[in-house]
């Protein structure tokens, strides 16, 4: 089963080191802008490592993983296994090199394929996806998924913009890249985490929000 968006698959399959350039200091110039311009990106890094909870011991799932960066992160504070899923093979080997590197790829596992056909029923102690659901039309499918996976905490980001950014999002994404992008408010986060997650918290970010949702 394929969430349907193949456009983002493609997309991001050719740009692993342009996104990695986001986290990665080796150009400073641009780390500097992406601080300024992508600021959302950093508040949900610091908020994902601040609502986690333990991590030392933990078994993590990061789904939508990227080039790795939010695995190898969890896998550097003690994780004890961190599975990585994304779609684009390029992301996917970028990953696996990333976390080589940074000499913790015997506890990091990463694989290729749609997150919503993640082939394990066993549940994780945190179940992570940032910069996920920009790019899911069904969202209701996967958070039901993830709650059956999620033992402990599910951290989570979601865009929402104003008119202008929406539109801005949508000629970037969905004309130029041909890549759909979806938004959210509070009150449809509010709507799908209720009926599976018995406590959850809505940050507001900058362009959109932060979830962290416990199962106890
Ligand atoms: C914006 S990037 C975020 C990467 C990483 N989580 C981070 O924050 O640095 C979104 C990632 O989600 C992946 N992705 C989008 N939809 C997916 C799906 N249905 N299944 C697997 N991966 C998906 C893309 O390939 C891309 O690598």
């Amino acid at each position: 089963m394929l969430s349907g968006n193949e456009g983002a698959r493609t997309y991001f399959d050719h740009v692993p080191r342009q996104w990695d350039a986001i986290y990665s200091h080796e150009n400073r110039l641009m780390y500097a802008l992406n601080r300024l311009l992508r600021k959302g990106i950093f508040e949900r890094h610091e908020l994902t490592f601040g609502k986690c909870g333990d991590i030392p011991g933990a078994s993590v799932l990061d789904l939508g993983c990227g080039t790795g960066r939010y695995s190898v992160e969890f896998a550097r504070r003690g994780a004890s296994t961190v599975l990585g899923v994304d779609f684009a093979p390029s992301m996917v080997e970028f990953s696996r090199r990333i976390a080589r590197d940074m000499g913790v790829a015997d506890r990091c596992e990463f694989i290729c394929g749609d997150v919503l056909t993640v082939p394990t029923d066993q549940p994780f102690d945190i179940v992570a996806a940032l910069g996920l659901f920009d790019y899911l039309a069904e969202p209701e499918q996967l958070i039901k998924r993830i709650s059956c996976l999620t033992s402990r905490v599910f951290v989570a980001s979601f865009p929402s913009y104003g008119f202008l950014g929406r539109l801005q999002r949508r000629i970037r994404y969905g004309w130029i890249k041909k890549c759909s992008v979806h938004h959210y408010s509070r009150a449809r986060l509010q709507e799908l985490f209720s009926p599976s997650f018995p406590s959850f918290e809505i940050v507001p970010i900058t362009s959109g929000f932060f979830v962290a949702a416990k199962k106890r």
